[in-house]
């Protein structure tokens, strides 16, 4: 984590996700812009554990919140033991970044897994935000974590890919609704970033060389990449930024790449 940037002293963050992967990155920027971080969780309490000592090790501050998404409850669950954390200070920054992948193709999509995946996905960060509103203060942030796959044809990945079109659809309408109180609302859809998420496919060196066979700078993506696009739209500089969706794919899928 680098040193403290000041730019969100005093201001609040919800992460769900931020356990692991791009939610982890997301939250030690944000904390090391200043904000206090409540980092959510699914079920992993001792990842949890380490973004917040991480963090607080660091010289910024946080708190582990759980609450499992398609659980019933589960949103009221995250906002009880959100809401004494803030100590009344209310939310300056919501992160929907929790999500899930898919590796089915059209033929084998069940409705079990595209209903688990519109819940994790898109309900779950709906209602998240929803509940949120109350609390949100005047100036803040909504950042949802959609995907190159709302744009791109990955056979495998259709159910996850229209889980992230229907994300994506989110902002416009509620930066609108928001707009007046200086709250922006984006999306920031990132290219194939090395997480748990990805581990399975991008260890096997062909599939990663084909990724980056298709990426204009070559590389994948580090969580660190996002997380720095999410601390700029979470921070003042992006004011006058919202209802937009930040593509960090490193240009993926731009088209042919033709290297000079
Ligand atoms: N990695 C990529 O290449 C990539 C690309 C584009 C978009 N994204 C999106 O970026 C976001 C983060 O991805 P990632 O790669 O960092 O994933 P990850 O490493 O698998 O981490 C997922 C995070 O979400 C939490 N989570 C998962 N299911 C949950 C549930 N049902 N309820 C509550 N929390 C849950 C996990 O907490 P627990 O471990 O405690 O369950 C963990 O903190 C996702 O929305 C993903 O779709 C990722």
């Amino acid at each position: 984590m680098d040193a403290k940037t000041g730019t969100l002293d005093g201001r609040t963050a919800l992460v769900t996700g931020g356990s692991r992967g791009i939610g982890r990155a997301v939250a030690l920027r944000l904390a090391a812009d200043g904000a206090f971080v409540a980092v959510h969780y699914g079920g992993d309490a001792e990842a949890a554990k380490r973004t917040v000592a991480d963090i607080e090790r660091a010289g910024g501050r946080a708190v582990a919140v759980q609450a499992r998404f398609g659980e019933d409850g589960a949103v009221d669950r995250l906002f009880d033991a959100l809401v004494p954390e803030l100590d009344g200070r209310g939310l300056d920054i919501l992160v929907n970044n929790a999500g899930i992948a898919s590796a089915s193709p059209a033929a084998a999509l069940t409705p079990a897994e595209l209903d688990r995946l519109l819940t994790v996905n898109v309900a779950a960060p709906f209602f998240v935000t929803q509940r949120a509103l109350p609390l949100l203060n005047d100036g803040g942030r909504i950042i949802n974590m959609g995907s190159v796959a709302s744009r791109m044809a990955v056979a495998v990945q259709i159910g996850y890919s229209v889980s992230k079109a229907a994300l994506e659809a989110l902002a416009p309408t509620l930066a609108n609704e928001l707009g007046r109180r200086g709250i922006t609302v984006n999306t920031v859809a990132p290219g194939a970033i090395r997480t748990d998420m990805t581990a399975g496919y991008v260890s096997i060196p062909e599939a990663a060389a084909a990724l980056e066979s298709i990426t204009a700078l070559g590389r994948l993506g580090e969580p660190e990449d996002v997380a720095d696009v999410v601390g700029f739209l979470a921070g003042p500089d992006a004011r006058y930024v919202t209802g937009q969706t930040i593509d960090v794919s490193g240009g993926t899928w731009l088209g042919p790449v033709v290297p000079a």
